[in-house]
């Protein structure tokens, strides 16, 4: 579980500068076996953070590890300030990805800020899996817009910035209402609890729905239970039962 990496890329993406995408290399098999959704638990370099910080896997290509990141704090600022070929120390792969993943379906992709990144390594996996997939993404402003293109390449994507500076004005689940839910099988989600709140509401229109869910972590892997939320299954663990969970099953409260 316990890996060094080199950081072979690390440079901001959007154009606010606060996003930003950081490819590590990793030498092990363990990068075959990642799943969509599933996360690393990254040692911030310098001694400046205790914990370590999750961060979702956006990409897989076998060889290297992308993650994509927005400046919020000492740990992510410390992230961004690492040099193209140091090594870093991460845990990884951890918890539990969308584990379904259909074939043939008509897919839903909702995604909200840093919930975005997943949803990468997502909708390649699911495209490959002859599914035709809508990914709608959501934003605040024109100038945070970042893998818009990238997810391109697996579906139809639909921008929607609250300012209204680029795509549809306003939340990206207003969008996904219009533009008649019922049409898809399943819906995946990664975001903002208001934004869950907004798929959850929808979710008697799908087959079925799954999302990921985020909590503040300490230990990363199951064993301090400081990042439990209530389920209809009981209390679960973000990190080790989660992130991603079956939309029936959990209760989002913003
Ligand atoms: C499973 C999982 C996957 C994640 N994937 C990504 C990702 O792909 N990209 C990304 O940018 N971020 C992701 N995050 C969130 C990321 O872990 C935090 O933003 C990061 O730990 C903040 O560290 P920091 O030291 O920079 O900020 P801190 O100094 O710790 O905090 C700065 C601010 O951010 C808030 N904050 C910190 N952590 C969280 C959190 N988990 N949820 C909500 N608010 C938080 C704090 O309340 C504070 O206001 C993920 C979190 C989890 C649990
Ligand atoms: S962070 Fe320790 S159990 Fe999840």
């Amino acid at each position: 579980m316990f890996h060094i990496g080199k950081v072979v890329e690390n440079i901001a993406i959007n154009n606010s500068r606060d996003i930003v995408k950081m490819t590590v290399s990793l030498d092990s098999e363990v990068i075959l076996n990642v799943k969509p959704g599933q996360f690393a638990y990254i040692t911030v370099p310098g001694g400046k953070a205790f914990l370590k910080r999750p961060i979702s896997i956006a990409h897989n290509n076998g060889r290297e590890l992308v993650f994509i990141y927005r400046k919020v704090g000492i740990g992510t600022e410390e992230l961004s300030k690492i040099v193209i070929g140091s090594e870093i120390e991460l845990m990884v792969p951890l918890g539990n990805g969308y584990e379904y993943l259909p074939t043939k379906n008509y897919i839903a992709l909702v995604g909200g800020g840093v919930g975005i990144p997943p949803l990468w390594e997502l909708s390649k996996v699911l495209k490959r899996r002859g599914n035709v997939l809508d990914i709608y993404l959501g934003f605040k402003t024109k100038t945070d817009i970042f893998l818009m293109e990238e997810l391109s390449l697996y579906g139809t994507v639909y921008v929607a910035t609250e300012d209204g500076s680029f795509g549809y004005k306003g939340f990206i689940t207003d969008v996904i209402s219009d533009v008649a839910s019922s049409k898809y099988d399943c819906i995946f989600g990664c975001g903002p609890l208001p934004m869950l709140k907004e798929v959850k509401k929808h979710s008697n229109l799908f087959t079925k729905g799954l999302v990921s869910l985020e909590e503040r972590m300490a230990c990363g892997f199951g064993v301090c239970m400081g990042c439990t939320v209530d389920t209809t299954r009981g209390r679960v663990r973000v990190c080790k039962e989660g992130p991603v969970f079956p939309l029936e099953e959990v209760f989002i409260v913003d």
